[in-house]
């Protein structure tokens, strides 16, 4: 018996695949077919597949060609597969030319011609309408936000608004190879002409920037913090969900693979009942900085406090008990370091964030079991670690990352935007709610509001 194997990802199931499985069957008398998983395809930067794996493998069994349905999940496997199943055939479509002629050593391998003008990728275009989107505030994110969005489909950043005109100068200057309309006047005329906005501008103008893109239909992302208030917080995504739009706060590290994965070992119970987290995250920020002379807005916690609690509210819950702070000020009365205690019924949490302080930017997870160690960077969870009482056991992890990590969280967006991501837990507004109490906590304070 002759057997042959080929794999894809197989989204929005099209004729190309189905004339892809009728040949690759009539290679031989038994075929397997590899369906990736999100999680591979992610790893190889496929970012944004949009059906799910059970219904891609489900598309691929009513074609009746598969005696065989697998999943892969790593790299390396397709050498795995073919001799555990005594593979005869390699297939794949023309569009891999040569990229698997090293399995030669193993099999035959066939490129069969791909079907011409069909893709999943143009589907995935065609299907759903490009988002434009604005950006509000113009600084060094926003800048490195346009370069990352051309990874994310789906979405093209078509404007920008600041009323700061060096500020905007400068971005232009940067930005001189995209085609981005630039508004300095009118915030409403700025959003006339995009379906969603990303509010990157200072701290203070967040909740009246984003709520009037909201009450004008438009999505949001919104870079942390959100609001100064639970309330104010609360508001905005009752306004989201009257409006049917999408609100997402821009907090990085908890769209990226590598920290969904550490979530999902931290709640398998291989380290046992969670007990403690620790979380740390500073950088620091030349002296003139915006972050740290703006006596009233500025300091590492209001700029990097969300980051730092979001893995403390993903994996303890939202139900704290209580919370203090303690920092060390400058001479504005701004936090160069501070320190946050969240203390549960049973464990406890402690958040460090440093402008003019550095300190080791890594995230401590401790159970009755064992203990997970993400490594600096954590938020980017390139690698963390597994370890026990026997220091002679650690599981290592090594999660794939690519960019600087926006393009997980725009696509992550772009997803909900298109409704696939409904169902999403990788952020909820409970949750970011809750990141915002504990904001209010901090800026009441400080006596800022
Ligand atoms: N394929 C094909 N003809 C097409 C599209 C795909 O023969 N028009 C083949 C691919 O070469 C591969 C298999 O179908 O062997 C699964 O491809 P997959 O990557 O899932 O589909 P694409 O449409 O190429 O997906 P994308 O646009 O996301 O790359």
């Amino acid at each position: 018996m002759k057997k042959v194997i080929t794999y894809g990802t197989y989204d929005l199931f099209h004729e190309g695949h189905y004339k892809l499985l009728e040949r690759a069957k009539a290679l031989g008398d038994y075929l397997i077919v590899g369906v990736t998983t999100e999680h591979f395809d992610e790893w190889r930067g496929k970012i944004n597949v949009v059906d799910p794996i059970m219904k891609r493998i489900e598309n691929v069994k009513k074609t009746g060609f598969a005696d065989m349905i697998i999943v892969e999940d790593h790299e390396g496997q397709k050498i795995e597969d073919i001799q555990k199943y005594g593979v005869d055939i390699f297939t794949v479509g023309s569009d891999w030319v040569g990229t698997f002629d090293y399995l030669k050593a193993f099999c035959d391998v066939v490129y069969l011609d791909r079907t011409p003008n069909i893709s999943s990728t143009m589907l995935r275009g065609s299907n759903y309408k490009i988002t434009k989107m604005g950006i509000v505030g113009t600084g060094r994110i926003a800048e490195r936000f346009v370069a990352e969005a051309r990874y994310a489909s789906g979405l093209i950043v078509t404007s920008a608004y600041n009323p700061d005109i060096e500020s905007v100068n400068k971005f232009k200057k940067k930005c001189s190879e995209y085609e981005i309309a630039i508004e300095t006047e009118q915030y409403d005329r700025f959003l006339e002409n995009v379906d969603a906005v990303y509010i990157a501008s200072t701290h203070e103008t967040h909740y009246d920037y984003v709520k009037k893109a909201l009450l004008a239909h438009k999505h949001v992302l919104c870079e942390k913090p959100l609001a100064f208030t639970k309330k104010d917080s609360e508001e905005l995504y009752d306004i989201a969900s009257d409006n049917n739009v999408v609100l997402m706060e821009a907090i990085k590290a908890a769209y990226c693979p590598g920290f969904q994965q550490l979530l999902n070992v931290v709640q398998s119970g291989k380290i046992g009942e969670i007990c403690d987290v620790e979380a740390c995250f500073s950088r620091i920020a030349s002296v003139n900085s915006r972050e740290r002379t703006d006596a009233k807005y500025g300091g590492a916690f209001l700029e990097y406090g969300g980051n730092a609690l979001m893995p403390i509210i993903k994996i303890l819950g939202k139900d704290y008990k209580s919370v203090s702070f303690d920092s060390i000020n400058n001479e504005l009365g701004t936090d160069d370091y501070t320190k946050i205690q969240i203390r549960y019924e049973n464990a406890m949490a402690t958040a460090k964030v440093g402008m003019a302080v550095k300190s080791e930017g890594q995230l401590i997870v401790a159970g009755t079991k064992g203990y997970v160690i993400a490594q600096s960077p954590w938020w980017l969870t390139e690698k963390f670690d597994v370890r026990y009482e026997d220091e002679t056991i650690i599981d290592h992890y090594e999660p794939k990352f690519v960019g600087d990590g926006l393009r997980y969280e725009i696509s992550e967006f772009v997803a909900k935007i298109r409704g696939n991501g409904e169902k999403s837990y990788k952020l909820t507004a409970g949750e970011s709610i809750a990141i915002t109490a504990i904001v209010e906590e901090f800026v009441k304070k400080k006596n800022i509001i």
